[in-house]
């Protein structure tokens, strides 16, 4: 019976899909016959001052909110806008039925037949949670960084969004802002590879495929090198360092095909981004010839009144429009203040349709009109939301980013048949904060917990004994005896400390990077029971760390990884997976060396000398007289369970002309005895420019797995545009001269070759 009622209700669904398909084409498409440009031409002459305004306003629905204001509206309370066509979409909110009944209304009810958007923030995952985009760069591997963005798709598609506010790639060198997590760390070529990686696990190939939905590159532009990292804080930058540093993943998505594109908080240089006609229209727009729509973050428009510029509704509502904000997110602006200032030709029309334009495309492309429901199967939504298929990826992915930071004496892994072990910390049980930053489409009973996945792993003999010892925010040490006594009756102490989910992500800065709350304080009582101690780290920046790395013998990154983060632990913990993940980002020893990267620039006071040295004399030479100049771990860095042996860096020439390609190998063997990946990193130095340098540039890497005892040879390739940068004259061209060429396993433990750049 109950299979006769589903089949009556997907054909009913069918031919009520069809059916609204015809009509869709006979009133607002027309002819199938013709162009996407064309449809939209037709349309929008058909198309009233309040409709147009209508398609560039977006609003958040009323089950999730991710901005300042607080919505208790009841759930239908976009009914009437989309009737009267004066919404083009909702975001963050989900569910085929609720969606279904929207879209209905818009392809049913409203004059045009104008179908929606559903947006959404699916920053890593849908329901089932993939590692934070941080720790996804940590695995320098884009086929898995590629696949998790494909896993989040079919799922948000599959609960009826079609535009996720994703990739963030926002280049960071301050691990105080929170949102360094969202992105993919502080190198613009390793962030490019990630953006354009992401952008098609969203995309695909095909935009109207049920499963596949429109990416947003955000945050444009140089959203993470807010003053101090205090979050929304004021950027001000070169234009050199803009173009060199922070715009390349911006760009590798546009190249990628990435849909859509999100304006930024900040201002940049004194202009507000969401208004900035110098990002927007001349290097986004004219430069790099995005054709895809720009949407505001969340009520940004409105906030430049508050930066200081404009000074009324209508004047930033002015400057959005004409700096190539096409549509608004939340400000109620263009709905609002636009339509007075087109009728009294203070915005020309032709400024107004060109963004009604690129927001009907963008439909178009969705394949929206010929299927406004195609995202809204309510049996696809149970099937492809967290299947099991997509549990075992996001497994595969997420032990792929764990970090091995340090391993005395090769305490890792643990033997399976360990006698006893002790999980102690505020993570040891807890499953929701696993979930991390940007999860609220998923439960908070669904993560692994360490505790499940080390139990999984380890003999029935072996005898686990937990304690919380304490949690990430209060003072209180009355946790910490139970702890000791745990710890001194086990082999093995596993420690869990780090953030909690709400420490890192959107308004999330902090200046002490620490481990939050008593936690090292736990850590020193346990370290005092002289207990061979594992650290597990959980969290979504980088920290300082240098009590730990001076004390605890090993270390392992995890980051945040989700849904399937007990299971991944414990599969490197026991060494099923040898660690393979390299930081991307810079670990500094203290908060005070922040910004420290690994491709600055040498000054005219160049220190080399021993940190000792330093601090007994008055050098006039660039460093501290407190601590190194170098970080704690380096960018790139990472250990294995297996050791390698680089051998010498081999390039084909020595001279190479400008146009030519130089070759390059080396020969990298695997010394230990476990099976290993390797991530071999190529970096480059223009030892004399037009402009100074940065010391190190990555250009290239490939991660290799080895077999104890195998060696490779692993080969690049250099070309005009990897020595190319910004000239004195901004102009972006190589020049001849001497460079240096290094290969590696970190930004800091190189090979070096030599070699020159002839015209
Ligand atoms: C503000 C955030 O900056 C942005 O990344 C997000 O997409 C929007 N809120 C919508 O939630």
């Amino acid at each position: 019976m109950k299979v006769i009622k589903l089949w009556l209700v997907l054909l009913f669904g069918l031919s009520l899909s069809v059916g609204i398909t015809q009509a869709q084409n006979a009133s607002v498409s027309g002819n199938n016959e013709l162009s996407i440009d064309e449809k939209v031409e037709r349309l929008l002459d058909k198309m009233t001052l309040k409709e147009k305004v209508g398609q560039l306003s977006l609003n958040v629905g009323d089950v999730i909110n991710t901005g300042p204001t607080v919505n208790t509206k009841p759930s239908n309370k976009f009914d009437d806008l989309i009737r009267q066509g004066r919404v083009t979409g909702i975001f963050n909110t989900h569910g085929t039925a609720y969606l279904r009944r929207l879209q209905k209304i818009a392809v049913e009810d409203s004059r045009l037949k104008i179908p929606l958007l559903f947006g959404a923030d699916v920053i890593h995952g849908f329901r089932t949670v993939l590692p934070i985009p941080l720790a996804e760069a940590a695995s320098w591997d884009m086929k898995a960084v590629e696949r998790s963005s494909q896993i989040a798709a079919t799922e948000a598609t599959a609960a009826g969004i079609n535009f996720n506010f994703a990739p963030m790639v926002d280049i960071t060198r301050d691990p105080r802002w929170g949102r360094i997590a969202e992105g993919a760390g502080e190198d613009p070529y390793l962030g490019s590879l990630v953006a354009a990686a992401r952008v098609r696990g969203f995309q695909g190939d095909d935009l109207t495929a049920p499963n596949t939905l429109a990416a947003c590159v955000k945050h444009f532009a140089a959203y993470g090198a807010p003053h101090g990292g205090r979050e929304y804080n004021t950027v001000d930058m070169s234009e050199r360092m803009l173009r060199e540093i922070y715009l390349p993943p911006y760009k590798a998505a546009v190249d990628a095909g990435v849909a859509t594109m999100m304006t930024s908080f900040n201002e940049l240089n004194g202009i507000p981004a969401t208004g900035n006609d110098f990002l927007l229209n001349q290097i986004l727009r004219k430069e790099w010839g995005f054709q895809g729509m720009v949407v505001s973050d969340w009520q940004s428009i409105l906030e430049m009144k508050v930066h200081g510029v404009g000074g009324s509704d209508k004047a930033v509502t002015k400057m959005a429009i004409e700096a190539g904000t096409d549509m608004d997110m939340e400000a109620n602006l263009y709905r609002d203040v636009l339509p007075g200032l087109v009728k009294n030709g203070k915005v020309n029309t032709e400024v107004l349709d060109k963004s009604v334009r690129r927001v009907l495309k963008l439909k178009h492309k969705l394949g929206l009109f010929e299927d406004p429901y195609k995202y809204t199967n309510a049996e696809r939504e149970k099937k492809d939301v967290m299947s099991k298929e997509h549990l075992v990826g996001a497994l595969d992915i997420a032990k792929r980013c764990i970090v091995l930071l340090k391993n005395q004496n090769k305490l890792l892994p643990l033997k399976k048949d360990i006698k006893s072990l002790a999980l102690i910390g505020p993570l040891a049980k807890n499953k929701q904060e696993l979930n991390g930053t940007w999860s609220f489409f998923a439960r908070s009973n669904e993560p692994v917990s360490m505790l499940e996945g080390i139990q999984k792993k380890v003999s029935k003999q072996t005898k686990i004994y937990v304690a919380e010892g304490c949690d990430f925010y209060s003072d209180s040490k009355a946790k910490f005896a139970e702890a000791i006594n745990i710890a001194k009756k086990a082999e093995v102490v596993v420690m869990t400390l780090g953030e909690s989910a709400v420490m890192n992500g959107e308004a999330a800065s902090r200046t002490n990077i620490g481990l939050p709350g008593v936690q090292l304080e736990l850590l020193k009582a346990i370290h005092a029971t002289g207990k061979p101690i594992v650290l597990l780290l959980t969290n979504g920046r980088a920290m300082c760390l240098s009590w730990e790395d001076k004390n605890i013998p090993a270390i392992l990154e995890t980051w945040t990884l989700g849904t399937q983060t007990g299971n991944a632990i414990a599969e490197v913990l026991f060494g099923d997976y040898n660690p393979s993940g390299k930081l991307p980002v810079t670990f500094p020893r203290n908060v005070g060396q922040i910004p420290i990267y690994y491709n600055y620039k040498h000054t005219g006071r160049l220190y080399k000398g021993d940190y000792k040295e330093h601090k007994s004399r008055r050098i006039y030479l660039s460093k501290y007289r407190d601590v190194p100049n170098t970080p704690l771990y380096p960018f790139g860095y990472g250990l294995s369970y297996t050791t390698f042996k680089y051998g010498k860096v081999m390039l084909d020439k020595k001279q190479m002309k400008i146009n030519e390609t130089l070759n390059l190998s080396i020969q990298v063997k695997n010394t230990g005895k476990r099976a290993g990946e390797e991530v071999v990193q190529l970096y480059i130095r223009d030892l004399i420019g037009s402009v100074t340098r940065p010391v190190k540039e990555l250009k290239g890497f490939k991660k290799i797995m080895l077999k104890p005892g195998e060696s490779k040879k692993v080969q690049f390739q250099l070309t005009k545009k990897d020595f190319s940068f910004y000239r004195k004259d901004m102009s972006f061209g190589a020049e001849a001269g001497q460079f240096k060429i290094f290969v590696g396993t970190n930004s800091a433990d190189l090979k070096e070759a030599t070699f020159e750049l002839i015209d």
